[in-house]
């Protein structure tokens, strides 16, 4: 299982695309398109949002799987430009269970952000908050709705109804007109009506006789809608825990669950960040790691990597391992830091991550300094081609959050990978 470290955009998408070769099967579980994953193969630059991040490997099972929140407009969307640029995706299969992101979810998004002014979580707009809202209040539509016309349009208009007051200002737009919304709707079911699977069972099939399903997180732990920094936080659940309920496999399924954390943090949208950097540095970060985001274009913001937050990510989802991208990034910046404790104004220091939302947001980061390294790395293949400083970089988070790096990142592309360790590439079983 891959997941999300810190905020999102760690380099989730590229990790899957090079553990996917080894699979049998990738399934995306949670999010939807506020997830924005980017590949870099062979030159050629591929975002994806809904599909998962193996669907460059001709005829590899990609599911998406019940927890997932579709916008069909999107997917639709993404599968054309996937035709376009000849990736066969025959192997797609999508789950009747899950839930689509509809016009009236978009408009909500957007006015609930409008709404809240100054107290804006910035979130993506794409509609994905109300679309989980309506899936907790029994009032979503499904996949499967989408294959009955009757259904479908009796469902949207129970779902519309207990929202007509929010709606209002909306109400001469002509993405809420039921009939045109069925039509659309219903058009979209047909065009993903041959990828429309039980993708539980996909799952169960291929661990039950011994293959390897590899699990796609999107967003990251700290936006987690239990475990991250409520409010401002996406709406469903990001970490390892989540991708039983959202694939439909048991906890002892999954064997391996790696993070995927930057050298250093980002994040888009509001909300508390104790290592953030407001300064030449920062900057440094911004413009070395192209910090804009894969889905919105907003401007991430930068920081040094938050040991405290990612320790607490680590046990959260009791990661057997890391992957530490974006190194690269760091190059050149002397000294480093690394955030390891949390101070509050008045005094208190927190060395675990602490669950208050009053002090975390007026928490600021201790740091120790450690040495940077002035080299390109960007060639580095295999551990000791990396500076002595980049290790001990390296080791020290390793050391401080109790759990191997596997795997450094070097640069954007495919190849642009360092494997640590002793066990070198990992053998997961033979696809
Ligand atoms: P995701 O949402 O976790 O899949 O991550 P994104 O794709 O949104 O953002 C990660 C960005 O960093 C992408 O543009 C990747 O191409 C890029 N990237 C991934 N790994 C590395 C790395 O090791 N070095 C550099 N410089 N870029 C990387
Ligand atoms: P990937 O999968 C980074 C953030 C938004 C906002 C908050 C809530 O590419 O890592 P939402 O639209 O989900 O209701 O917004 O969550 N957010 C992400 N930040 N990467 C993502 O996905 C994100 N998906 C949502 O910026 O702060
Ligand atoms: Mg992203």
């Amino acid at each position: 299982m891959i997941v999300g470290a810190q905020w999102g955009d760690e380099g989730k998408g590229k990790l899957t695309d090079l553990l996917a070769e080894r699979a049998d099967a990738v399934v995306r579980f949670q999010g939807g398109n506020n997830a924005g994953h980017t590949i870099i193969r062979d030159g050629e630059e591929f975002r994806f949002h809904l599909v998962p991040s193996g669907i460059l490997y001709p005829g590899k099972t990609c599911m998406i799987g019940n927890g997932v929140v579709i916008d069909p407009r999107v997917l639709t969307g993404e599968l054309e430009e996937l035709k376009r640029r000849g990736i066969d995706f025959g192997g797609l299969r999508i789950s009747a269970n899950a839930h689509m992101v509809m016009p009236y979810h978009v408009l909500l998004d957007t006015a609930g952000e409008a709404k809240l002014g100054k107290l804006s979580i910035g979130t993506t707009r794409r509609g994905i908050g109300p679309c989980y809202a309506d899936k907790a209040a029994r009032l979503g539509i499904r996949v499967q709705d989408l294959l009955d016309a009757k259904i479908l349009r009796k469902k949207i208009m129970a779902a519309m109804e207990p929202k007509s007051q929010a709606l209002r200002p909306f109400a001469k737009d002509p993405a809420l007109d039921l009939h045109a919304m069925t039509e659309e709707y219903l058009t979209y079911g047909h065009r993903l009506e041959p990828y429309i699977a039980d993708t539980a069972r996909l799952c169960w099939e291929t661990l039950d006789s011994g293959g390897t399903v590899l699990f796609e997180g999107a967003q990251g732990t700290l936006l987690d809608l239990d475990h991250g920094t409520y409010p401002f936080v996406t709406s469903s659940n990001p970490v390892a825990g989540a991708a039983c309920v959202g694939a439909g496999v048991g906890p002892a399924d999954i064997d391996e669950v790696w993070g995927v954390a930057k050298a250093y943090a980002t994040r888009v949208g509001a909300g508390p960040f104790p290592s953030e950097l407001d300064d030449e540095i920062g900057r440094r970060l911004l413009e070395g790691g192209h910090e804009y985001g894969t889905t919105t274009g907003r401007q991430r913001r930068c920081g040094w990597i938050d040991l405290v937050a990612l320790r607490y990510a680590v046990r959260l989802n009791r990661m057997t391992a890391l992957a530490l991208t974006k190194l690269d990034v760091l190059g050149g910046i002397d000294p480093l830091r690394v955030a390891v404790r949390y101070r509050h104004p008045e005094g208190a220091v927190f060395d675990e991550f602490p669950y208050h939302q009053s002090i975390l947001h007026m928490a600021e980061a201790d740091y120790e300094e450690l040495p940077g390294f002035e080299a390109d790395i960007g060639e580095c293949r295999r551990e000791q081609d990396l500076p002595r400083e980049a290790r001990d970089y390296v080791s020290f988070i390793s050391d401080y959050v109790g759990v191997p790096v596997r795997l450094v990142g070097v640069g954007p592309g495919r190849d642009q990978v360092v494997w640590m360790g002793e066990a070198a590439e990992p053998r997961l079983r033979a696809a």
